[in-house]
């Protein structure tokens, strides 16, 4: 059965965790990020462990056409994708009018433009081939406005809308979209993304740990999936309930540093 998988962002945290259990799992990969040194480490390393091919493609999705060239770059290798995850993005702590603009919106750039894209472009591929399966990872951040990461926030809430309203849209089509939300997890994000320091940016989980939930949950073709139940509660539960003013300036206070 064909088994390959795209994974965007590969070359660190969630995504390069999401790489490995793939291949655990006996899957060709297409990997993709800026850095080229971890990548190529990582080809070695699952060629290595469990005999599958691992395709390098070096690209920046946070630039006009980086989405098209990793696609088109994809297409002239023949490479049939089954399985996309859409793993990479960024935020950025602090006051929006303090941010330069070109950074917040090279934000928007790759965590909603590039992901609709690649969603757009192998969804219709996926439909050809009479099957697939899409991973896009939005977070519990776009479950709530959040002062001190505005743009990020808003980025993420449009993932984990886009997302569910695209697997409505593919039923019966034999492919499915899958939304991970996770909370805070212990990867380079914290660090560029300005949050070190703050109470946020404290005790999350491992990469590992979410990038199997996440997984597991696509294959089944879920649609939502929280990594703990805890925050599956207070975002389902809670935050709902609470006065806006009160959410705000407690997503302000986690973020301050
Ligand atoms: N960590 C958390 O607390 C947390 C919580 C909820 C959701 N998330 C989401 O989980 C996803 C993965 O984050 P992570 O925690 O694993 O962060 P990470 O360790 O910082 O990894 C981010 C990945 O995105 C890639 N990337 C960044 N800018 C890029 C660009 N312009 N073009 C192409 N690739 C780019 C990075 O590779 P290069 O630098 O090599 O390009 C890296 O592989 C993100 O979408 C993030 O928003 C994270």
């Amino acid at each position: 059965m064909p088994n390959t998988a795209l994974i965007t962002g590969a070359s660190a945290g969630i995504g390069t965790e999401f790489a490995r259990y793939h291949a655990s799992l006996g899957g060709d990969l297409v990997i993709t990020a800026r850095r080229k040194t971890a990548l190529t480490a990582l080809k070695k390393e699952l060629e290595a462990a469990h005999g599958i091919k691992v395709h390098v493609i070096t690209a920046d999705l946070g630039v006009a056409g980086g989405a098209k060239s990793l696609y088109d770059a994809v297409k002239k290798a023949g490479i049939q994708i089954d399985i996309l995850i859409n793993n990479a993005g960024f935020g950025e702590q602090g006051l929006h009018t303090d941010h330069d603009l070109p950074r917040e919106l090279g934000m928007i750039d790759l965590n909603v433009k590039s992901l609709v894209e690649l969603t757009h472009s192998f969804a219709r591929d996926m439909i050809a081939q009479g099957g697939g399966k899409i991973l896009n990872v939005g977070s519990t951040a776009g479950m709530m406005p959040g002062p001190l990461q505005a743009v990020y926030f808003a980025t993420k809430a449009f993932v984990n809308s886009y997302s569910q309203a695209i697997d409505e849209e593919l039923r019966g089509k034999g492919v499915t979209c899958t939304v991970l939300v996770p909370g805070y997890v212990e990867t380079e994000f914290a660090d560029v993304s300005g949050l070190t320091g703050t109470s946020l940016a404290k005790g999350g989980a491992t990469a590992s740990s979410v990038a199997k939930v996440g997984y597991d949950a696509m294959l089944k073709g879920k649609l939502v999936v929280f990594n703990e139940l805890k925050l599956n509660f207070a975002i389902n539960w809670v935050i709902p309930f609470a006065p806006r003013r009160l959410v705000l300036r407690i997503v302000k206070s986690l973020q301050t540093k």
